[in-house]
């Protein structure tokens, strides 16, 4: 049945990746986290974009129109200039879930003090469900781990 079927988007927000200047290995780590973690059927599909703020956001509406449940977004989430996923995430949603940042950021807080530069949060648009998560690619499973549990309850109510 298709629709017992999770349809997931990782995407990679990184000048630096999407210009091959250096290997993205933050979405493969997602992938990875996804694959070792969930045992329900998931259609997973990479995509990594430069950052910035219409780009972001662009790729953001064609993934929810495309049927996403869920969109895992790495990078972008700092101070830096170039930095603006979660401002591309504020121009798409119908509704911002920032108890998933505030815990995220918690979690991270723990191992590095770091943590609390990154921006990161979660929205809704249309049926997916978007989470925003550091760059750096040992982000990936304390902040997976901080909040996953709250997901499939959250697509659930999200209908
Ligand atoms: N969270 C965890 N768990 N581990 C990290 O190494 N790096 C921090 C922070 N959160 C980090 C982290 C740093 S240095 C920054 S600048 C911000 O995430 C934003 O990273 P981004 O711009 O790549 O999204």
């Amino acid at each position: 049945d298709q629709r017992l079927t999770a349809r997931i988007a990782i995407v990679t927000v990184s000048d630096r990746a999407a210009s091959g200047e250096y290997e993205d290995k933050g979405g493969p780590g997602a992938e990875a986290w996804l694959r070792e973690v969930v045992t329900s059927p998931m259609e997973i599909a990479r995509h990594i974009i430069p950052d910035g703020r219409e780009g972001v956001a662009a790729k953001l509406r064609e993934l929810a129109e495309l049927g996403s449940d869920l969109i895992l977004v790495t990078g972008g989430t700092g101070p830096s200039p170039r930095d603006q996923t979660p401002e591309a995430v504020i121009d798409v949603m119908d509704k911002e879930l920032a108890g998933f940042g505030e815990e995220m950021r918690r979690a991270s807080l723990l191992e590095v003090p770091t943590a609390i530069l990154s921006r990161q949060t979660a929205a809704i648009r249309d049926a997916s469900l978007i989470i925003t998560l550091p760059g750096n690619p040992s982000a990936i499973a304390t902040c997976l781990n901080a909040v996953f549990a709250a997901v499939p309850y959250c697509l659930d109510l999200m209908g």
